[in-house]
């Protein structure tokens, strides 16, 4: 099998010269840069208001002055707005007196290869251009995040700095020179800064390759009876997955479908679940599916896993991968604990009671697992919403938990559905969903949530249907580390037969407010594991609805996603 190394060793060395002249910019504060779930986003017209992006890097350069001639790594998924954006910050970089970026060919980096490469080149932190599965193009969403030394996403108390030195930033400082040419890999100069325009896959293959077993899944290609379908969404992943699952594993060459990054991902919203990966779910459906389906969001860090006709939850494979880690070169020495999102089911919880080890419950937001990865305390990370990781990065990865559970299916021989079935036999089955009210007016669905606060005290200890409410609360997380405090985290009500329901707002929209309800029943008896998610679920949604009076306060006689 041929595998290709692209390694950065085959960097030209061209260099040019640009003039030293950086000019001092008057700007003006724009109130709203406060950073959500993962970084700044907005609509990309509002990144286009005069300054709005240079205040935001302005602001953020002067909340880490240490960055002084320090080394930041530079990317975006390639969505509308990425070529500008990067140019603007590259020079701002200049002007502020960063050491050096490393940026990704074409502007281009995955959020798990930012995170890889910040690590790997011990670089002070990166900027990650991206809206995540937000929809691109003129008229879709655009943002920026940055994550820190570790790889992971910069802390509140970093974000919150930055928010508020953009409310009262009056200048921003840029290099004037020459675009920097991101089509040729090279060390350019920008000033007293130094380019390197970089192969943004070469990195992160490497390290996929220390985690997995390699030569086995490309055995399990050889067999010729195993084949599976990648679906890139036309986002970042495409590139990444053709070197390493055609090129380097020698999967088909058809593996990999929408594999082109556009910049407005082909006008379809990347994010990959039941309804907007809808046609890679149509193709694992079929008669003649292959045995194995997947797909990555915008950015590159949210998995979907498919079986032949078998939908994986992310719940379900999040306690999967742990149950089968002991499989996988990366993992075999065991796992110091799970984490998972507060919202996440608890399948995670019942296999980390058998395994022995700890599992922690954190709000939802990658960057909530930092902590206990860098302290070793996890090292398998999941949430709900389509992300799955681990403590060789500090972000969620798509690929790597596609590689997981390649190398699980190369050393069991087994089919998708076969392997989760039996994982329900011996834990039980959580069955689960969440129900999506997207669009609302922010105050209704602020009060919403507000009302049902007011409600919790008498909630506890009430029967709701067949059911006893055994905790209410809004879900608040003390840092087992630095002991830091998050409130208001999500309504939670927890029942006694380990059912849950939990009402949240959505931290990562840019237009209206996203309402999340989610669900979940705990079915220990196989015979009943056969059932319709819906249909298990069916009287816990009914008290949601009664409960938060969804239906009539939002006038929605549905969800507008259930995942
Ligand atoms: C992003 C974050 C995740 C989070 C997800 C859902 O993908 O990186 O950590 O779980 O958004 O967030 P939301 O606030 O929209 O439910
Ligand atoms: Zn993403």
């Amino acid at each position: 099998m041929g595998r290709l190394h692209n390694k950065n060793s085959n960097l030209s060395s061209e260099r040019a010269r640009f003039t030293m002249n950086i000019h001092t910019v008057s700007t003006t504060p724009y109130p709203d840069q406060r950073p959500g779930t993962s970084g700044l986003r907005k609509k990309v017209k509002h990144f286009q208001q005069p300054h709005y992006l240079e205040n935001f890097v302005q602001s953020l350069f002067d909340c880490l002055e240490e960055m002084t001639g320090e080394t930041l790594v530079l990317g975006g998924d390639g969505r509308y707005y990425n070529p500008e954006a990067i140019q603007i910050i590259l020079k701002m970089a200049a002007a502020n007196k960063v050491g050096r970026v490393l940026v990704g060919h074409k502007g281009l980096f995955s959020t798990p290869a930012v995170s890889c490469v910040i690590r790997r080149c011990k670089a002070f932190g990166g900027i990650i251009l991206s809206a995540s599965h937000n929809p691109a193009g003129p008229d879709g969403d655009f943002g920026i995040k940055y994550n820190v030394g570790n790889g992971g996403p910069a802390p509140e108390s970093v974000t919150d700095a930055i928010y508020t030195l953009s409310k009262k930033i009056n200048r921003y400082l840029i290099l004037e020179a020459e675009d920097i040419p991101l089509d040729t890999l090279g060390i350019f100069t920008l000033g007293e800064m130094t380019v390197e325009v970089i192969n943004p896959i070469a990195d992160y293959a490497e390290l996929m390759e220390e985690l997995f077993d390699f030569d086995r899944i490309a055995a399990l290609f050889d067999t010729g009876v195993f084949h599976m379908y990648f679906d890139a969404m036309h986002a970042i992943t495409g590139p990444y997955a053709k070197d390493i699952l055609e090129q380097r594993l020698g999967a088909d060459p058809n593996t990999v479908l929408n594999g082109e990054p556009l910049p407005d991902f082909g006008g379809s919203h990347p994010d990959p679940n039941l309804v907007h990966a809808k046609s890679l779910v149509t193709k694992m459906y079929r008669a003649n599916a292959p045995s194995f389906g997947a797909a990555s969001d915008g950015d590159g860090d949210r998995n979907m896993i498919l079986g032949r006709r078998f939908f994986v939850t992310p719940s379900d494979s999040l306690a999967i991968l742990a149950a089968n880690a002991h499989h996988i070169p990366g993992y075999r020495l065991g796992l110091a604990g799970i984490a998972r999102s507060m919202p996440t089911s608890q399948a995670a919880d019942r296999i980390a009671g058998a395994l022995g080890i700890e599992c922690f419950e954190t709000p939802t937001g990658w960057k909530f697992f930092g902590n206990l990865l860098d302290a070793g305390k996890a090292t398998l990370c999941g949430e709900e919403s389509f992300g799955t990781g681990s403590d060789h990065l500090r972000e969620k990865d798509g690929l790597w938990a596609v590689l997981f559970w390649l190398n699980v299916l190369a050393v069991r021989r087994q089919s998708v559905e076969s392997i989760v079935r039996e994982h329900w036999t011996h834990c039980g089955r959580n069955f689960y969903s969440r129900h999506d009210y997207e669009d609302l007016p922010a105050e209704l669905s602020q009060r919403l949530i507000e009302d049902l606060r007011k409600q919790l005290p008498k909630l506890k200890g009430k029967h709701l249907g067949h059911r006893e409410v055994i905790l209410a609360d809004d879900f608040s997380y003390t840092d087992p580390i630095d002991h830091s405090i998050t409130t208001e985290q999500g309504i939670r009500l927890c029942f006694e037969d380990h059912a849950r329901i939990i009402y949240r707002l959505s931290g990562t929209g840019t237009e209206g407010a996203t309402l999340r309800v989610y669900l979940e029943t705990f079915e220990p008896n196989p015979d009943q594991h056969n059932q319709e998610t819906q249909v298990a679920l069916a009287d816990l949604i009914q008290i949601a609805d009664h409960v938060a009076q969804i239906q009539q306060r939002t006038g929605r006689s549905q969800p507008s996603v259930i995942t």
